[in-house]
């Protein structure tokens, strides 16, 4: 498939597209499977590239995986788990940054795990410290080596008490991951409850553990010796339904979108509202439409949930360009999240980024010399231009302004669009974008 797509913009995306399971969601509950003695079944898969690394890795490691895309539903039995060269898992994982969260049930079901070299979307330094510190907490040793990091758990995981500088939903993840078999108990203080945690929580407990969350955001997991495999529907992507919720905003445009779930869009479907945009939920989604007349500029910043999340900050700031007046964005969650909003300048956006916390909340970036804060001045007229793209949801933004814009922009890079939006160029299409 090409890595470059030519868009004609400036005609409003119109029409009704269907959105399956969340790309941040789907990816752990695969790795969940590893836990569990018996086959598992996950419903509402999506096709994506992310999806497609994770099953390598589960098969790498043993897991006999089936996928059937048209049902979404896809089976993993894990009872001939093994362990896989690290050579391989580098090479397998590409730029995913899953390996670390197949640590804590490798170590459980065999013993040892290898974390290569990771990626991911280029979005600040994205360390990894938490994760290691919980690792090795619950007793694995971790030794670096030239192919990566080689974790064993020589006298088994022990249940840990735990308190996160930063509520880190991969670290969220990690703990729960490694806590629901390590012996005894493990509390988390200070811990990320995104929906799709909760997903992850509920389809543990499905599976046979015990844990507990609560109103001031801790867990409680008591550890158990084995685990089941489970049956459960993903809940769907709440990043691309607000990406294409953003889309209509941008394009002056009408998108019913099949799957939304209100729940876990409450704070973004405030802000749309605010902005200007209007929405209805139906039974099986929700329709996003622009009403016509004048966006209006707001003032928000991102942050854990239930919070503005910060995934949905890219496609929202390209919205924001057509809105009247000053909007300010204070990014509170990655330090270099802005970098998408050069080729928006190239393409006539006025966007000027700022060191300081320019919000109602200091956050941890403020200190230093990282432009977290945006203001972006609208409305301004879009024309084509030729884009490279930097990232996942930055990638998907610059599609966004290409398809509001007036003219041709080529847009290149966009397999990195293919890991996180399913049958993205076919949705254009029923929506009636321009594209070749
Ligand atoms: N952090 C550390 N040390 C760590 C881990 C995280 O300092 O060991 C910092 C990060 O650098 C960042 C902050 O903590 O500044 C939050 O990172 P978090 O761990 O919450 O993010 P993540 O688990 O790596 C997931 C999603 C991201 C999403 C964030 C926040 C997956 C695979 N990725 O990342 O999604 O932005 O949570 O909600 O679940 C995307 O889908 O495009 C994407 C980047």
């Amino acid at each position: 498939m090409s890595d470059s797509i030519r868009v004609t913009g400036g005609t409003p995306l119109k029409g009704e597209i269907t959105v399956r399971g969340a790309k941040n969601f789907v990816s752990k509950a695969m790795v969940a499977a590893l836990l569990g003695s018996t086959p598992s079944t996950l419903r509402n898969v999506p096709q994506i590239s992310d999806v497609g690394i994770v099953s390598g890795l589960l098969r790498l490691h043993g897991t006999v995986l089936e996928y059937n895309v048209e049902s979404g539903e896809m089976t993993m039995d894990t009872s001939t788990i093994t362990q896989a060269d690290a050579e391989q898992i580098a090479n397998h994982a590409g730029s995913s940054r899953i390996p670390i969260l197949l640590c804590g049930p490798l170590l459980h079901r065999t013993g040892e795990a290898v974390i290569p070299d990771l990626g991911g979307c280029r979005i600040g330094d994205r360390p990894i410290d938490f994760h290691l510190e919980i690792l090795q907490k619950f007793g694995a040793t971790i030794e670096p080596s030239i192919d990566g990091l080689h974790l064993k758990a020589p006298n088994g995981l022990k249940g840990i008490q735990h308190v996160l500088d930063y509520p880190s939903v991969g670290a969220t993840e990690q703990l729960l991951l490694t806590a629901v078999m390590a012996e005894g108990i493990t509390t988390l203080e200070n811990a990320a409850v995104e929906p799709e945690i909760k997903d992850l929580i509920d389809l543990l407990q499905k599976m046979g553990a015990v844990i507990s969350v609560d109103t001031d955001r801790s867990i409680t997991i008591e550890g158990v010796k084995k685990l089941r495999g489970y049956d459960h529907t993903s809940l769907t992507d709440r990043i691309e339904v607000a990406s294409w919720a953003c889309a209509a905003l941008a394009t002056g445009g009408d998108i019913t979108v099949h799957g939304a779930q209100q729940r876990t869009l409450a704070m973004f479907l405030n802000v749309f509202r605010k902005v200007g945009g209007q929405f209805e939920v139906g039974q099986d989604g929700i329709r996003f439409f622009h009403p016509g007349g004048p966006l209006k500029s707001i003032a928000l910043q991102t942050d854990v949930h239930p919070g503005f999340m910060t995934d949905w900050q890219q496609p929202l700031v390209v919205a924001l360009t057509q809105a009247k007046g000053l909007s300010i964005v204070h990014e509170t969650v990655y330090e270099q999240r802005f970098g998408f909003t050069e080729a928006l300048i190239a393409m006539g956006a006025q966007v000027q980024l700022f060191r300081e916390c320019l919000g109602d909340k200091k956050c941890r970036f403020g200190q230093h010399n990282f432009k977290h804060s945006a203001v972006i001045s609208g409305p301004t007229a879009l024309h084509g231009a030729d884009i490279e793209v930097p990232d996942l949801r930055g990638g998907f933004s610059h599609l966004i302004a290409a398809l509001a814009a007036q003219g041709v922009s080529n847009v290149s890079g966009i397999g990195i669009i293919d890991r996180g939006y399913e049958n993205f160029r076919g949705k254009l299409a029923a929506l009636g974008a321009t594209v070749e």
